[in-house]
């Protein structure tokens, strides 16, 4: 039996321009990458390139454009995904707009048991949903209120309770801490590394900013427009960035340890994001990348595997980090 729970293989999803025949918005652009069983993938980029959009098309609310999702072996691609729902959930960032205002948090939590287990009896339905209410961290008094008697941290643990009470094996989490305060962030950071030791689900964790997902994650997956620049252990990524654009992202964050920060050459992003419906040629961080030569400019890098798993997506990483 393999230890994968999810593989991506060449994934591509395009959006239509609206009012154009011939345009398209390369959100996720040949992007590859595997998700072992009980361990946590980090995805990490700026805003806008393509990283909710691959936890969408994993989960197939949006269509894949081209390449393969694999999930435990069975090729999702186009399946019919009435047999995966269950085994797989997607927390999403926004703790104000994902809860419907209307309804308990009882209510909330429960309902994807009323879909995947309708015939489950009223008894274990409420001790099922309590459960999960304390493993997040609250309690019974607070299952008949509602979403607006909630702060953002607690909303987003009732997020996490929905998504894990019918005990999926998958979970994408779309950048679910991004609109909570710092403190707040790792109390739920936190929280989740328990549940996972406790539960053993495999985590795809999003987020903007290397420092989030640097202690839940395993590996780290860093892209750019659509594309993969590097994807490395978290422990030989923090400590050994060779893509321009890893070395830049780290650059960003405060680092505890004064040696490292001193070896470390201070770079700055330049710039936005240059747009998916025309990105640059050659390399798609060419036209930010401090290193970057006519080469970059004309060649797409390959996405090589240099030891490993440790990938990068550079012509000239090896030169840059001599
Ligand atoms: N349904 C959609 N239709 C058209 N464009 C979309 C759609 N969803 C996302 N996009 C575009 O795809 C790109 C990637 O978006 P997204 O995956 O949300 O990025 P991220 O989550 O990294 O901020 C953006 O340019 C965004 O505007
Ligand atoms: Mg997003």
């Amino acid at each position: 039996m393999s230890d994968i729970i999810l593989e991506l293989q060449d994934l591509k999803t395009y959006f239509p321009v609206k009012g154009s025949r011939t345009q398209f918005v390369k959100a996720v652009d040949g992007v590859s990458f595997q998700v072992k069983k009980g361990e946590t993938v980090g995805l990490v980029g700026e805003s806008g390139c393509g990283k909710s959009t691959i936890g969408r098309t994993i989960m197939r609310f949006n269509q894949p454009t081209g390449g393969k999702i694999i999930f435990d072996g069975n090729d999702i691609t186009a399946a019919d995904m009435k047999p995966f729902r269950q085994r797989m959930q997607m927390v999403f960032q926004d703790p104000y707009s994902s809860l419907d205002p209307r309804m308990s948090v009882g209510d909330i939590v429960g309902e994807p048991l009323d879909i995947h287990n309708p015939k489950m009896n009223r008894k274990e339905r409420y001790d099922r949903i309590l459960e999960q209410m304390k493993l997040v961290g609250l309690n019974s008094e607070q299952l008949s209120r509602f979403p607006h008697e909630f702060s953002g941290g607690q909303r987003q643990r009732i997020s996490i309770a929905r998504a894990m009470v019918i005990k999926p094996e998958f979970l994408v989490l779309d950048e679910p801490v991004s609109a909570l305060d710092v403190s707040i962030q790792a109390q739920i950071i936190n929280m989740l590394m328990d549940l996972q030791d406790q539960i053993g689900m495999a985590y795809l964790f999003i987020a903007h900013d290397l420092a989030v997902v640097r202690h839940i994650s395993k590996t780290v997956v860093v892209m750019y427009l659509g594309h993969i620049m590097e994807i490395n252990t978290a422990k030989d990524l923090y400590r050994n960035p060779l893509h321009p654009y890893t070395q830049a992202l780290l650059s960003a964050i405060p680092i505890p340890d004064p040696k490292t920060s001193r070896a470390r050459r201070r770079q700055v992003l330049q710039g936005d994001v240059p747009s998916p419906i025309n990105p640059p040629s050659g390399c798609v961080f060419s036209t930010r990348c401090p290193y970057a030569t006519e080469a970059c400019r004309s060649q797409i890098p390959k996405v090589e595997d240099v030891g490993g798993g440790h990938v990068v997506s550079c012509l000239r990483y090896k030169e840059i980090n001599n």
